[in-house]
């Protein structure tokens, strides 16, 4: 096992605090002077440092083509600087001015039924039209040189939130070329869509159209390629942007904002090209899931947006401060929950808890989504409480900035897995990738694992066990790695539905899970989808080593394996397959494989997680039992580590923190043994690493 790196640089090596603040729009209140004195007065008030703006300020920017108006912003930026805050500035593409459209069309966007968009709303460019990334590299340039020297600029924020796709001309052509440089020749590229299938055989390139509700849809390959290109595409455009900013101030970081677990984007290509990972969070808090399920969700998105920066911490972009307003029903923050969840993030690897938006806006919109100040104007509100009080409790946890989180274990969640899984027909719909991550993870949270969450061109080196749910797709080379992380000691599992196809959606030949059948010691020859409602018993094979006695509920997807060499742990109670291996161990070098043949319930989670944890000797980052609903997660400098003590339930709880007494960062004292925390409330606690 690799060391773990726990001590990354800072942002800015001059600002060696967490950031407090969010998206703060002051060109939409440029004819109030008084309103925008106001705001320096109250982000000093509320403990807020770091601001992102001109996110969607084009119009105030370049308010008619060539004729630029920075004076706003200067001015922006001087207040920011001289009240002790530092800015992330933005890029203004998320949005453009309606001259900008008019004299260009090309730069709106083509659906996939090939209409192209009329000028509005935002986030909605061609990402290859020449024309946008000119009049972007324009006013980035400008940006730039404006305020390379400016001491409130902390780093650059490109666009935002990037997503979906264009179908333009443009854009076919930019796929075309993509789809050459891939695949050399048409021979190999219908060789990988496998288009002799119905006769769709390409015989020249011009022959090849995106997918289309319309058109083609039915050649897995092509869809695939389709969703690859439009994450090149798009990191392709942002690179594009960020071109002059990086020639102009090298040292200033860039950065986007993600959104989690965003389907149409593979987040690994961006957070490549990436200085730090943001990512925008608006969790369901108060919805039909609970609280406590929530929180376990959420966390596994902030456990997925440290991993892509291999532990860097990142920072959390946006997030609202009460509620949002593009819910059916968007719930209130509980009292007490807005700052249990800020700190969710930082314990998960955020070195921030920023906000949208700063002050509500008057009109549009978002005119009643949360902001720090409404429409009230006055600093007198519960939401304003609330943030002065994360405020104050970010300003005890210094610290904590640069440190990274010691995770063990990590779970493969992989986008084009999940794009592939999702395309193919059968054996049944929904397959459930999402939610099979989720539960893998849920069993580590529970326990305050900590746990990467990466994907499969990852080194699995640093972890003592990988959890790959429904590995179905295996790119060139991966099986090989999983079986090398095995032979040297590590512990691998892996679920139904693995192995089954290569990184062009082709079946492998010769039995699944293909090139690692090996390693698993199993043959998997049918899979059963089971109804809705429908179960199958699970009986744990008498002293089967995990300790597993209980009897357990398989639904969904149950796969009928051979065991050709493992040992067999677990196996089916009913409908023809009863009898057959449902959990098998497979002893591979020094460590060992575990293939989990069907869809289990939670209490299989639970021991299966537990008993591995035991024989692996997991750390766990307190010595009881957690409450439900309470979630304990460690940051560390190698030196110190932070223990985040979280309720997200509404009832008060007990917990055991052990004999040794720690440090409580945010209220003072120390605290040992069991404490009991109020709904909703947290502990920040410093002991030496162990
Ligand atoms: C996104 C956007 C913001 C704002 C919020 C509202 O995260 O980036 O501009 O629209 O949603 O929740
Ligand atoms: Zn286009």
């Amino acid at each position: 096992m690799k060391p773990r790196n726990l001590r990354h640089p800072l942002i800015n090596s001059r600002f060696p605090h967490l950031h407090h603040g969010g998206d703060y729009n002051p060109d939409q209140w440029q004819d109030r002077p008084d309103i925008l004195r106001e705001d320096i007065r109250l982000m000093k008030l509320a403990g807020c440092n770091t601001f992102s703006v001109g996110i969607f300020a084009w119009s105030a920017l370049e308010p008619e083509e060539g004729r630029f108006t920075f004076d706003w912003l200067d001015r922006t930026l001087d207040d920011l600087a001289a009240a002790g805050s530092v800015a992330v500035v933005a890029t203004p593409s998320g949005a453009r001015p309606p001259w900008l459209a008019q004299k260009y069309p090309e730069v709106l966007r083509v659906d996939a039924d090939r209409t192209r968009r009329l000028y509005g709303t935002r986030h909605n460019h061609c990402m290859t039209s020449p024309v946008y990334r000119e009049k972007c590299t324009r006013i980035n340039t400008l940006l730039a040189e404006r305020y390379k020297k400016h001491p409130a600029l902390l780093m650059w924020h490109i666009s935002n939130e990037f997503g979906g796709s264009c179908h333009c001309p443009l854009c076919q052509e930019a796929f075309r070329d993509w789809l050459r440089q891939r695949y050399g020749t048409l021979d190999e590229l219908n060789r990988a869509w496998w288009s002799s299938f119905w006769s769709h055989t390409y015989t020249d390139w011009s022959q090849i159209e995106s997918p289309s509700p319309k058109g083609e849809n039915s050649l897995h390959g092509l869809n695939l390629d389709w969703r690859r290109y439009t994450t090149h595409q798009t990191v392709d455009f942002m690179k594009q942007e960020f071109a002059p900013l990086k020639a102009i101030t090298p040292e200033v970081p860039v950065t986007t904002n993600l959104m989690g677990l965003y389907y149409d984007l593979d987040y690994w290509k961006f957070a490549a090209e990436l200085d730090v990972v943001c990512w925008d969070s608006y969790p369901n808090w108060g919805g039909p899931a609970g609280d406590g399920m929530v929180a376990s969700h959420t966390a596994f998105a902030h456990d997925l947006m440290r991993s892509l920066k291999a532990g860097r911490p990142f920072l959390l972009m946006e997030s609202t401060p009460s509620v949002v307003n593009w819910r059916d029903i968007s719930k209130l923050k509980k009292p007490g929950l807005h700052r249990v969840s800020s700190l969710q993030a930082v314990a998960h690897g955020s070195d921030s808890v920023l906000y949208f938006q700063w002050r509500k806006s008057r009109g549009s919109s978002e005119k009643f989504h949360g902001a720090v100040v409404d429409h009230v104007g006055h600093e007198n509100t519960r939401v304003f409480k609330d943030v002065t009080e994360v405020g104050r409790m970010l300003s005890r946890l210094d610290e904590v900035a640069g440190t990274g989180v010691p995770a063990e274990v990590a779970i493969i969640f992989d986008w084009e897995n999940r794009w592939a899984i999702d395309d193919s027909q059968g054996p049944r719909k929904p397959k459930g990738y999402e939610d099979a991550c989720l539960a893998h993870h849920h069993a580590f949270w529970k326990r305050g694992i900590p746990v990467d969450v990466i994907n499969m061109e990852c080194d699995f080196s640093p972890y003592r066990l990988v959890v790959a749910p429904m590995l179905y797709m295996l790119r060139p080379g991966v099986a090989e790695r999983l079986e090398a992380f095995v032979e040297a000691g590590g512990t691998l599992i892996t679920t139904y539905w693995s192995g089954i196809a290569n990184e062009s959606d082709l079946c492998f030949l010769g039995g699944f899970p293909g090139p690692l059948r090996k390693v698993l010691g199993v043959w998997a020859e049918e899979i059963d989808p089971l109804l809705e409602g429908e179960t199958n018993n699970v009986v744990p094979v008498e002293g089967n080593g995990l300790g597993l006695v209980r009897p357990y509920k398989a639904r969904e997807l149950c796969e009928l394996i051979h065991a050709e060499g493992s040992k067999v742990l677990a196996t089916y109670g009913q409908d023809f397959y009863a009898g057959r291996p449902v959990l098998t161990e497979n002893r591979f070098g020094r460590g060992l494989a575990y293939y989990v043949a069907a869809r289990l319930d939670e209490n299989f989670q639970d021991d299966f997680t537990g008993a591995l944890a035991q024989q692996l000797e997991l750390r766990l980052p307190l010595p009881g039992k957690l409450p439900e609903g309470v979630s304990v997660q460690v940051r560390s400098n190698g030196t110190h580590e932070f223990v985040f003590v979280m309720n997200f339930l509404p009832e008060v709880s007990r917990v055991d923190l052990g004999s040794d007494p720690m440090e409580d960062l945010v209220d003072g004292g120390s605290l040992s043994g069991a404490i009991t925390l109020p709904g909703f409330g947290s502990k920040v606690l410093r002991r030496l690493a162990g």
